[in-house]
C-alpha cells in the first residue's frame, strides 16, 4: 500500500517545477526520503543553496501538488536541506571551495566591503560554509568590519605543507591583506608583493571545505584584478555601484573588464548601494541622495540581473565601524535588504552552475 502511495507522491512532485532551473523537482533529484504514515507525508527537498529565495514558494507548490493530485486530506511536511552546487572541474587551486564570488566596483567608497561582509555573514546565517578574502590592498576593511584588527593568522602544517589558517569570526573564515600589513604601509607595497601575498592566500591557505568564498576586490581595473582572474577560478562577479552617473561609468568599465577576459567571468548582477536615505523618525520618506535607478539601468544595459538595492542606514555604517556586520542584528531595518541581496546572489550562482552543467552534458 505504502509503495503505491510513495510512487503517487513522486508523480505529484514531478509536476512541480524548480522555478530557476526550469525542470521538475524529481528529475532534478531534489526529492529524498519520502515517509508515509497514515495521513502524514514527510519528505526532504534538497535545495541548491540554503539561501534559496524560492524556498517558501517551492514548499507551497509541493503541498498543492500532493493535495490536488494525491489526496487533499494528507498532512504534508517538507523538510528543507541544501547541497550547494558547483561548476568547478579543476580542483588544483582552492580544492575544497565550491563557488568563488568576487565583489567588485569601479570606484572606492561605494560599499564593496560592506556588501562583501554582509553577503558572507548572510550566507553563513542561512547555513552555508563561507569564507571571506579581502584583497583590497588600498583599503583593507575586513579586519575592522569583523572586529579582528589585532589578530594575525597562524600557520599550520597540513600533509607536510605549511598553510596559513584563516581567522574565524561569526562562523566565517577570514583573511585580509590587512592582517599582514599596517594600513600606512599599504601604499608602499609594490605590485609583485601584493600578487605574491594574494597567491599565498589562494594557494597556501587552509580554507577547508567552503560552499562560498567571497572575494572583496579593490576598486577599479588594476593589476590585482588581473592577478585574481588569472589565479582564481571565479564563479562570478557581483558589481556594486551607487546610483549616480560617475560611479556608474566606472562600474561599467570594471564590468566590461571581467567580460572581456579570455576566461570570461560571468557577472552575477548589480547591487545598487546608497539607493536612498530614510530617516528613522520619518519611515515613509525616501531621499535619493545619490540619484535614482542607476543600478537597475546598468543591470539592464549589461543584460544581467539586478540583485537589489541597499538604502543608506546609519546602522550599516555603525556595524562596519564596530565590527558587527549589520545583517547579524535581527532588529535592524537593513537586515531584510542585505538578506534579499545575499539570496539573489546565491540564486544566480545556482543558476550559473546549472547552466554550465547542462552545457557539459549537451
Ligand atoms: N548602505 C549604507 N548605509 C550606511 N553606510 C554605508 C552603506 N554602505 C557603505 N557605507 C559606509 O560607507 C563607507 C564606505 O563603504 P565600504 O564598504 O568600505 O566601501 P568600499 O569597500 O567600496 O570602499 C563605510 O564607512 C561604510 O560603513
Ligand atoms: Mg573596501
Amino acid at each position: 500500500m505504502s509503495e503505491i502511495i510513495e510512487s503517487n507522491i513522486l508523480k505529484a512532485l514531478s509536476t512541480v517545477m524548480e522555478p530557476d532551473l526550469k525542470k521538475d523537482l524529481v528529475s532534478l533529484n531534489m526529492v529524498r526520503n519520502i515517509k508515509i504514515t497514515d495521513k502524514h507525508v514527510t519528505f526532504t527537498l534538497v535545495l541548491t543553496t540554503p539561501a534559496c529565495p524560492l524556498k517558501d514558494k517551492m514548499e507551497q507548490d509541493c503541498k498543492d501538488a500532493i493535495h490536488s493530485l494525491v489526496d487533499a486530506s494528507l498532512d504534508v511536511t517538507v523538510e528543507m536541506t541544501a547541497n550547494v552546487t558547483t561548476n568547478r572541474l579543476d580542483k588544483l587551486t582552492l580544492p575544497g571551495v565550491k563557488n568563488i564570488i568576487a565583489v567588485a566596483s569601479g570606484k572606492g567608497g561605494v560599499g564593496k566591503s560592506t556588501v562583501s561582509s554582509n553577503l558572507a555573514v548572510a550566507l553563513a546565517q542561512r547555513g552555508a560554509k563561507v569564507g571571506l578574502l579581502d584583497a583590497d590592498i588600498h583599503g583593507p576593511s575586513v579586519p575592522m568590519m569583523f572586529g579582528v584588527l589585532d589578530q594575525q593568522p597562524l600557520m599550520r602544517n597540513v600533509d607536510g605543507r605549511e598553510l596559513m589558517v584563516p581567522i574565524e569570526k561569526f562562523g566565517i573564515k577570514l583573511l585580509s591583506i590587512g592582517f599582514l600589513i599596517k594600513p600606512e604601509q599599504a601604499v608602499v607595497w609594490r605590485g609583485p608583493m601584493v600578487s605574491s601575498a594574494l597567491r599565498q592566500f589562494i594557494n597556501d591557505t587552509d580554507w577547508g571545505e567552503l560552499d562560498y568564498l567571497v572575494l572583496d576586490l579593490p576598486p577599479g581595473t588594476g593589476d590585482i584584478h588581473l592577478t585574481m582572474i588569472q589565479i582564481v577560478p571565479l564563479t562570478g562577479v557581483v558589481m556594486v555601484t551607487t546610483p549616480q552617473a560617475v560611479a556608474l561609468a566606472d562600474a561599467f568599465k570594471a564590468a566590461t573588464m571581467f567580460q572581456m577576459m579570455p576566461t570570461k567571468v560571468p557577472l552575477l548582477g548589480v547591487v545598487e548601494n546608497m539607493a536612498w536615505f530614510t530617516p528613522e523618525e520619518l519611515p515613509e520618506n525616501r531621499y535619493p541622495i545619490f540619484g535614482e535607478g542607476g543600478g537597475k539601468k546598468m543591470a539592464e544595459e549589461l543584460h544581467v540581473p539586478f540583485l537589489g538595492e541597499l538604502p543608506l542606514f546609519m546602522q550599516i555604517r555603525k556595524g562596519g565601524d564596530t565590527g558587527i556586520p549589520a545583517v547579524l542584528d535581527s532588529e535592524n531595518r537593513s537586515r531584510k535588504y542585505l538578506m534579499d541581496i545575499a539570496e539573489r546572489v546565491a540564486q544566480q550562482v545556482a543558476i550559473i552552475n546549472a547552466q554550465k552543467a547542462a552545457l557539459a552534458n549537451a
